[in-house]
């Protein structure tokens, strides 16, 4: 639901305190608000370029890749309530020394998703996970919050903490206020998001994809994940998928600071995700870089796909 201006709108860590959010749950949050007004900052007048380095999954990274990541790490540490960090930019988990007594929490993220859109001037983001302890590989059901950035024509930020999912959008005087409330999903959409080479998919994928063009659907593709999943989650319904293809039968997407946020959020609104043949949130990781195939939106779509992948060739 859009938040009218009947009154001045809520500001991100007046509705985290009002929400009762545990505070470090709540500066978690706040903090990775803090590192997106930096990173929009330098998206949108910095550096562009190659960084001359790449990373875990051998993808060349951009100098905005390893400064938006620099500036995560440095607002996580600056909580002084995060004890474990693994992010897309880095090889290993990163670990923070503990401090004091206080609730710790472990952090996954992908500083910036959707870079190499950067220089094309497309919509990019931020993708956050956030679990309770010194574990950053858990399951995703396990997640206490989620949230990503959205750095388009408005930089927004979305985020749940599995009471209703809330939009909040960066103002000319750098404060997120809230926009959207209690953001839900139809059971049933007419948007399919497919991502991958059509060349390569599986035969049950091609046949699901011609199944929902034949039905009219309207294709809205733009290869940026969070813009993408951002469609659906505002337009109220619709399906994004990036397939297991040949050759790469776990598709592309990274289940720990990708595909669990995203599924944590979908869910949240009512939706589902799926690898296709169970629950995104169900997997239980076994490694940082794990990938998983992802079929994530309106619960009917998402049904109709499994059933689709469900038969034997
Ligand atoms: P990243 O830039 O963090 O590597 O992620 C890019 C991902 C995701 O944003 C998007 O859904 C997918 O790559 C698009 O992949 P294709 O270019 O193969 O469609
Ligand atoms: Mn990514
Ligand atoms: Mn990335």
């Amino acid at each position: 639901m859009v938040v009218e201006r009947k009154h001045v709108r809520r500001g991100l860590w007046n509705h985290l305190m009002r929400c009762g959010v545990e505070m470090g749950l709540a500066s978690i949050i706040y903090e990775v608000g803090v590192a997106s007004k930096y990173i929009n900052h330098a998206m949108r007048t910095g550096d562009l370029g190659l960084a001359g380095t790449s990373n875990l999954y051998g993808e060349e990274q951009l100098a905005l890749d390893v400064l938006a990541d620099e500036i995560i790490k440095d607002r996580l540490d600056h909580t002084g309530r995060v004890s474990k960090i693994i992010s897309e930019e880095q090889s290993d988990i990163i670990i923070f020394e503990r401090k004091g007594k206080l609730r710790q929490y472990s952090v996954c993220y992908d500083p910036l998703d959707g870079s190499s859109l950067v220089d094309v001037n497309l919509a990019v983001g931020t993708i956050v996970s956030i679990y309770s302890g010194d574990n950053p590989l858990q399951a995703g059901r396990k997640q206490m919050g989620a949230m990503y950035v959205l750095y388009g024509p408005r930089t927004t930020l979305v985020y749940s903490v599995g009471k209703g999912v809330y939009e909040f959008t960066l103002n000319s005087l750098g404060e997120y206020t809230l926009t959207r409330e209690n953001i839900v999903l139809k059971d049933h959409g007419n948007i399919y998001s497919p991502g991958g080479q059509r060349q390569k998919y599986l035969p049950n994928q091609r046949k699901f994809v011609g199944y929902l063009e034949e039905n009219g659907y309207k294709l809205r593709y733009s290869g940026g994940f969070v813009p993408d999943i951002n469609q659906i989650l505002l337009k109220g319904s619709g399906i994004f998928m990036y397939p297991a293809l040949s050759g790469s039968p776990d598709g592309k997407l990274r289940l720990p600071f990708e595909l669990n946020p995203m599924a944590f959020l979908i869910e949240n609104a009512g939706g589902s995700a799926s690898t296709g043949t169970m629950p995104i949130l169900d997997v239980i990781p076994e490694h940082l870089d794990q990938r998983c195939p992802i079929y994530i939106g309106s619960r009917q779509e998402v049904a109709m796909a499994e059933k689709f992948l469900a038969v034997e060739n």
